[in-house]
């Protein structure tokens, strides 16, 4: 496995892949893998000749007092996982590699973005979109592989990949979750003892929620009454927004269908820490 550090160097190794008619499939992350992240490299190396794993914390997307100078970091234990995982390369570029000064395009959207964690982090999406644009062109894969947990930024992808026209299929995989079903994320981290005891108590909400409609109930306000009421057992979790969403879209909808078109969404603070997750509908 080659670590590539340069995009000229990117662009090399993938034209000798498509030169030689082999697939290519794109992992993008902000490095301190785990579990969640190994998935999507295995599902990558499935389906694909060569997988290319991204390690880039994307300072595009982090707002004034978002987290970027604390994100976790650490690329011998990412280097073990890709190995690990048979991924043929990780691109790791600099900052200074990756955006040129001046530095003047970006990839934008309307609608999809607006809300849920678009409201609270309001650079997150313009940035998500331009370094994956980037990240689409150096690596020019034919499949990329993002993660549902992160359903806004997945609907976000689908949607520019259809509009701008990239040729690559965007595969969505299942959240992986620790034994007691806190969703994993890097994010993770930063939860001291007693709040990590604390944090199962999202997806036990959700789950709650899911049943709920399993048992007949379609409406939005029931169901996020229902995850807010679970929520309030565990003190000190706040919630940030609850929403009934269609997945496609992200946009917010007063009754679910029940088969499995909306998700609910939701953010919530945990100390210091902002958590996300979901459930289908
Ligand atoms: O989900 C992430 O880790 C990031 O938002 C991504 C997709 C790698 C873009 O920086």
């Amino acid at each position: 496995m080659k670590i590539l550090h340069t995009k000229q160097e990117m662009r090399a190794a993938v034209a000798a892949w498509k030169e030689a008619g082999e697939s290519i499939g794109l992992v993008p992350t902000m490095g301190f893998l785990h579990e969640g992240h190994a998935s999507l490299i295995r599902a990558s190396v499935r389906d694909n000749d060569h997988t290319v794993v991204s390690v880039f914390v994307n300072p595009m997307q982090f707002s004034p007092g978002e987290d970027l100078a604390r994100y976790p970091r650490d690329m011998a234990h990412d280097t073990a996982v890709c190995e690990r995982e048979g991924a043929d390369v990780i691109f790791h570029p600099a900052p200074e590699e990756m955006y040129g000064q001046p530095f003047y395009t970006y990839t934008d959207m309307n609608v999809i973005p607006d809300g849920l964690c678009g409201a609270s982090r309001p650079a997150m999406f313009r940035g998500v979109c331009t370094v994956c644009s980037k990240l689409f062109h150096l690596a020019s894969p034919d499949r990329a592989y993002f993660g549902k947990k992160d359903a806004q930024q997945l609907a976000v992808i689908r949607r520019m990949v259809q509009d701008l026209d990239f040729n690559l299929t965007v595969v969505g995989c299942e959240s992986v979750r620790e034994p007691d079903g806190l969703a994993m994320s890097s994010r993770n981290t930063y939860l001291s003892s007693e709040e990590r005891s604390k944090a199962p108590a999202i997806y036990r909400a959700l789950c709650h929620v899911k049943q709920l409609v399993e048992n007949g109930e379609k409406e939005s306000a029931v169901l996020r009454q229902g995850f807010e009421e679970e929520i309030s057992r565990t003190e000190g979790l706040a919630v940030e927004y609850c929403a009934v969403v269609n997945a496609g879209d992200m946009q917010e909808t007063s009754a679910v269908q029940g088969d499995g078109s909306c998700l609910m969404a939701v953010a919530l603070r945990l100390g210091k820490t902002r958590l996300i997750d979901n459930i289908e509908l």
